[in-house]
């Protein structure tokens, strides 16, 4: 079998040919492709962005605080942006500062928050525990909140109602005058510093279940966790409130464009300093963290710091993620 040289030739150009015209085709299919996939958030023009974001003039945040979790910091920055965003900030005040509502206070609230659109996009903020708007027959909003190392709360809040903060300094609290240390507080046992004083995250995670209010409860502290991973947009921790603001910006820029910078180079946002503050003993630490109460509460603090840990990474870290819709059929013409 002998193919002249010039056969060979032929063969070889036949070849080449034959094989740049199917890698022009894949490529020809390739772009068909891509001109019918889509990107997700990839906005060409400002007309465009105006319309996507009047899908989000509906959102309703709630921030219910839990006390002395810089939450004014945070409240602080919402409200020095609502007016150039373009949404409503509002404070829910709840009689002698219950963390509890009523039945009908819960409907009323999910069915007016709902319902108001004249004052949407919103952020609600109170202190009051999580509720869950979808058993009264409305719709989910976003909730949001901060949490903090539980004895650092406990001390924080030990002296806020001793000195105040630099906040409201004339405001005068209600333990105003009592000198006594936390130190010697705990030494004295007195209710106050009660470690069982210390079960507060859990119930503001848990709701407006009986068991949540029971110091100690384990069906409250899983329901907390299922709550902050299910029903929470994000929950931050305040040891890492830039990142938390971060996040936000990111996730709901419809509201929080600029907050990180509004945050970084405002003087007044994160200035609230309780007054006073004392580091306790050893002794002290060691007694609090012996109590069943402070070791639940931490594992709350930890599994929210853990996934908070998990959303940063996927959000933060990697900004350059792009989702596409492909193989859309039938086409677009
Ligand atoms: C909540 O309302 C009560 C009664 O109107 C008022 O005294 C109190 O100052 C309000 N709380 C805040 C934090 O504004
Ligand atoms: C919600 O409550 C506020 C304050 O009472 C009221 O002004 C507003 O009209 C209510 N909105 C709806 C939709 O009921
Ligand atoms: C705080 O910032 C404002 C403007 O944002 C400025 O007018 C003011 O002088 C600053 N105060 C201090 C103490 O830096």
């Amino acid at each position: 079998m002998f193919l002249p040289k010039s056969g060979l030739f032929g063969l070889f150009v036949v070849l080449i040919i034959s094989s740049l015209i199917i890698i022009y085709q894949i490529q020809v299919l390739k772009l068909q492709d891509r001109l019918n996939s889509l990107e997700l958030n990839h906005i060409e023009d400002t007309a465009a962005l105006k319309r996507q974001e009047a899908l989000d003039d509906h959102f309703i945040i709630i921030y219910n605080r839990v006390p002395k979790t810089a939450s004014t910091s945070f409240v602080g920055v919402a409200y020095d942006l609502c007016k150039k965003n373009h949404f409503h900030v509002l404070h829910v005040n709840v009689t002698a500062n219950s963390h509890v509502l009523s039945l009908n206070n819960q409907l009323s609230l999910a069915k007016n928050m709902s319902q108001w659109d004249s004052i949407k996009p919103a952020l609600y903020h109170g202190h009051f525990a999580y509720f869950d708007f979808s058993k009264f027959g409305f719709q989910k909003p976003l909730y949001i909140n901060l949490i903090r190392k539980p004895l650092d709360r406990f001390i924080s809040y030990y002296y806020f109602v001793r000195y105040g903060d630099n906040y409201r300094p004339y405001l005068v609290r209600k333990k105003h005058g009592d000198t006594m240390t936390f130190d010697e507080c705990v030494a004295k046992k007195l209710p106050e510093c009660d470690p069982n004083n210390l079960w507060l995250q859990v119930p503001f995670f848990c709701g407006h279940a009986a068991n949540c209010r029971k110091p100690g409860n384990k069906w409250a502290l899983a329901e907390a966790k299922k709550n902050i991973v299910t029903n929470y947009l994000l929950v931050g921790v305040t040891e890492e409130l830039q990142d938390f603001i971060s996040i936000l910006e990111i996730t709901v820029p419809r509201m929080f464009r600029g907050a990180l910078d509004h945050y970084l180079n405002s003087n007044k946002s994160h200035l609230r300093k309780t007054v006073q503050k004392q580091t306790p003993s050893e002794q002290t630490i060691k007694k609090i963290k012996d109590s069943p109460v402070w070791q639940m509460e931490n594992e709350l603090y930890e599994f929210a710091l853990e996934h908070f840990h998990f959303i940063k990474k996927h959000t933060l870290h990697e900004k350059n993620q792009r989702v596409v819709y492909e193989k859309i059929r039938p086409k677009f013409t």
